[in-house]
């Protein structure tokens, strides 16, 4: 069996899936350029694993750069989390959005079907449905209006990879659409670690617990919601690790070109994750209520039934412990991989 090559490997995301394919089994190589990420993340993947991804540090945009990979590797497969993923700052500099997240995905795809691979599982997200014509979420629930380029970015790769697989049969494209992941590795050796202030809720929350920051800012209070803030479907990132296993196994079967919602079918609002994390820490959440954050929307979350049935995932984790894990991560390394 040959490699599985994961794009963006170093990140939040893609460092917890690492540990979950090393555990199934599968031999792990690297390639992040390390613009959003630390090293560190995977040397604690490998003290949980034992094992050891072979890692490159290399700009997905750098055709002779991957094509070393290649080379030196037999990959299978390719599972594609690099990417900018930050909402304000993509409306603050689109070229460099659309610049790194399409350039560079036309280019790694350019080199796997060069070197004779034509398996990729990509990180989508909810955000392709825009304001969502209904919820929860079908995978059927036509695509809408992004409200930024990062979200158009997502939208076009989707459609590119779409495209790409329907000239070519030989191409397996599984398009994972991501709902809201938070938690972290049980170990509280890994998790996420955001550069500068937070724009997520959860690592917003777990700074404001560590008195990092003084107080959570809600945004909004006034939506069509039954306690009037957002409501989104949270999935713990090991779930999510779990999907992109499960993803494998289907492109094994020769998958043609599938899309998934990876959500838990649950959605929680802002205060519920206030409420839950108060219980799971034991630690009380200034907040105050502000102005609704420009291009959020009411309510999202998933059907997340195709996966069940397709894939045979489903989220195990509940809130609890997406509370718990993402607080012992925050505790323990109060700042993230500089620690
Ligand atoms: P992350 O920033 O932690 O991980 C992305 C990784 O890609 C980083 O390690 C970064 O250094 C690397 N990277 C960025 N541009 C690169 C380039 N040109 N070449 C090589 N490496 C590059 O983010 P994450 O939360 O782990 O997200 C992973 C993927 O999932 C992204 O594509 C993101 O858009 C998508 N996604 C994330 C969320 C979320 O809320 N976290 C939701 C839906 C989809
Ligand atoms: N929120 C606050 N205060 C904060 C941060 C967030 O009240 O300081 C609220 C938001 O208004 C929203 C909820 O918490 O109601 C969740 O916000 P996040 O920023 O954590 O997540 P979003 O749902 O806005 O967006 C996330 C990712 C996107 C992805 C989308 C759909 O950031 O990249 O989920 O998967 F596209």
């Amino acid at each position: 069996m040959g490699k599985i090559l994961v794009t963006g490997g170093a990140g939040f995301i893609g460092s917890h899936t690492v540990v979950e394919l090393q555990n199934a089994g599968y031999e792990v190589v690297v390639a992040d350029n390390l613009s959003n990420a630390s090293e560190k993340a995977l040397e604690r993947a490998a003290a949980i694993t034992g094992k050891k991804a072979d890692f490159y540090k290399v700009d997905i945009r750098d055709r002779e750069g991957l094509g070393k990979i290649f080379a030196e590797h037999k990959i299978d497969a390719v599972i594609h989390f690099a990417g900018l993923k930050a909402v304000g700052e993509s409306v603050r500099k689109p070229w460099e959005y659309y610049d790194n997240n399409i350039t560079g995905t036309l280019t790694l795809v350019d080199v796997m079907r060069t070197n004779g691979c034509k398996n990729i599982i990509f990180s989508s997200s909810a955000t392709v449905y825009g304001t969502p014509a209904f919820v929860p979420i079908t995978e059927e629930c036509p695509k809408g209006q992004c409200t930024n380029p990062y979200g158009w970015t997502k939208s076009m790769l989707e459609q590119i990879l779409s495209d790409i697989q329907k000239a070519d049969n030989e191409w397996n494209v599984i398009l994972l659409r991501y709902f809201n992941p938070i938690g972290a590795h049980k170990s509280g050796t890994m998790g996420e670690d955001p550069s500068g202030i937070p724009n997520n809720l959860m690592p917003y929350i777990t700074q404001v617990a560590i008195g990092k920051l003084p107080e959570l800012g809600i945004f909004g209070d006034d939506y069509d919601t039954p306690d009037g803030t957002g409501v989104r479907d949270y999935i713990h990132v090991m779930d999510l690790a779990e999907g992109h296993v499960k993803a494998l196994a289907k492109i094994k079967e020769k998958a043609g070109l599938k899309i998934y919602n990876l959500g838990t079918g649950q959605g929680y609002s802002v205060l519920d994750i206030v409420h839950n994390f108060e219980e799971a820490s034991g630690v009380k959440i200034k907040y105050s209520i502000k102005e609704r954050r420009p291009g959020d929307i009411a309510q999202c979350y998933a059907d997340a039934s195709l996966a069940k049935k397709e894939l045979g995932w489903e989220a195990k984790y509940g809130i609890k412990e997406m509370c718990e894990d993402s607080w012992r991560w925050q505790k323990n390394n109060p700042n993230g991989y500089n620690d």
